[in-house]
């Protein structure tokens, strides 16, 4: 064995080989994400430890919810979950807060349930763990179910990405989530709903990341709906790509296709439905194939006033305006008249106006056009510089980053007839916004 193999296995054996977790108890990572009817079901994920063994699983398996309103819980349900080992995360090189490197170790015990016959509109709390066992833990958490599809009901929602979380420089996670806060002061009081477009994990198979991130409180006050980005699919060393990264730390409704079940999904929020898309496996011909093919499937089946699909990959390199996924998508999305189109990636935010067959179109009730928009990045890091312009000045109508130091994310606010999207500043100024009409 040469000198420095050993070097490097004394070095891990030093580390500990060990992962560092998030301090908290025998229930972590824990979310709420949407059903495909959001409006009566909603979706909850967490983990316990595997080794913890089966009593111990077994206490974790349970949640307790009612209203909000409910404040002695004397409504509530306790029910037992399903519960599936996941070895998804186990034995990947990582980094620990203080950026030293090790080899993250863990074996899950996932729980998840969908919880059925829930109130439309209405702001639900949750409890974990069997009640009166160590696993009580009594964090008490929230989700807010959509309105009912029909009633034109208002609702809002936040749409945030690429803050890629890593626990070696928490500043990131920090930023993001008071832009969450700035959000909601903005909306008046809590979103409904957080919307993300990829790129919320630095490498999404670092399991560490993804627990300490879930510990922020914008993960327990309301539903979260994301895609799977291409940092969410990658591993420290890029040695196991895989949507399960994505898949497993959340519980997302089993309605995509084959390969992406529990990562491409749809659901109904109020008047939109949205179809959430993985680009990672749309790299080849086939690949893109099979996701328009379910895009059109899903459109021809679903009928809704606004239909937002999001991905993460940007429509446009915004630095120069030049093309990038609008060129795959825009004439199917043409065809299955997608109103508005979310990505992110770029860490530019550029909105175009109304396009229908490549031309800006005032939209109403019997015009489509589709409204391409992506956000910026979130971390106050990894963002992009602004270039000069050079490219499809006819359709972009604004872009807007902050160079290196980027950190913005927008807020929908959503009523019978109309999506207005407002882009604001770490400072909560409004920077750009449109509205969306049918
Ligand atoms: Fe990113």
């Amino acid at each position: 064995m040469k000198i420095y193999r050993l070097f490097f296995l004394l070095l891990l054996a030093l580390c500990g080989w060990e992962m560092v977790m998030a301090d908290e108890g025998p229930i972590f990572t824990v979310v709420a994400n949407p059903a495909e009817k959001a409006a009566t079901a909603m979706r909850l994920n967490w983990h316990s430890l595997y080794e913890a063994g089966e009593e111990a699983r077994q206490e974790a398996n349970w949640v307790t919810y009612t209203v909000a309103t409910d404040s002695d819980w004397k409504r509530a349900r306790t029910l037992s979950v399903q519960m599936e080992r996941c070895a998804a995360f186990d034995s990947l090189r990582s980094k620990r807060p203080d950026s030293t490197d090790c080899v993250e170790r863990i074996i899950l015990c996932r729980h998840t349930i969908e919880l059925k016959g829930l109130k439309p509109n209405t702001r639900y709390m949750y409890r974990l763990g069997k009640p009166g066992t160590p696993s009580d833990e009594g964090t008490v958490r929230y989700f807010h179910t959509a309105p009912k599809p029909g009633r034109g009901e208002a609702w809002s929602a936040a749409i945030i990405s690429d803050f890629h979380a890593y626990t070696p420089i928490p500043h990131r996670v920090e930023v993001a989530m008071a832009m969450m806060d700035t959000l909601e002061s903005r909306n008046g009081g809590p979103v409904q709903l957080a919307l993300h477009v990829g790129d919320v994990c630095a490498w999404g198979g670092s399991y560490s990341f993804w627990r300490d991130l879930y510990t922020h409180a914008p993960y327990h006050r309301y539903a979260w709906a994301g895609v799977n980005g291409n940092h969410d699919n990658m591993d420290r060393k890029s040695t196991r790509l895989s949507n399960d990264y994505t898949r497993y730390t959340a519980n997302y409704p089993l309605n995509g296709y084959e390969g992406e079940m529990g990562v491409c999904y749809y659901f109904r929020y109020g008047e939109a439905l949205f179809i959430m898309l993985n680009n990672e496996s749309m790299r080849s011909d086939e690949g893109l194939a099979a996701a328009q093919q379910w895009v059109r499937r899903v459109t021809a089946k679903e009928k809704a006033r606004f239909v937002v699909v999001m991905e993460h990959y940007q429509w446009f390199f915004a630095n120069t305006g030049r093309v990038s996924q609008y060129e795959r998508w825009h004439e199917l999305f043409d065809a299955c008249g997608v109103d508005l189109a979310i990505a992110g990636n770029h860490h530019i935010y550029a909105r175009t106006a109304p396009l229908y067959q490549g031309r800006e179109v005032e939209k109403s009730a019997k015009q489509p056009g589709t409204v391409y928009l992506q956000t910026p990045s979130c971390d106050d890091e990894r963002g992009m510089v602004l270039k000069e312009w050079t490219e499809n000045r006819d359709i972009i109508k604004y872009r807007w980053s902050e160079g290196q130091r980027t950190v913005g994310a927008l807020l929908m606010k959503a009523e019978k007839n109309r999506l207005s999207i407002t882009l604001y500043n770490r400072m909560g100024e409004a920077m750009d916004s449109l509205v969306i009409e049918k």
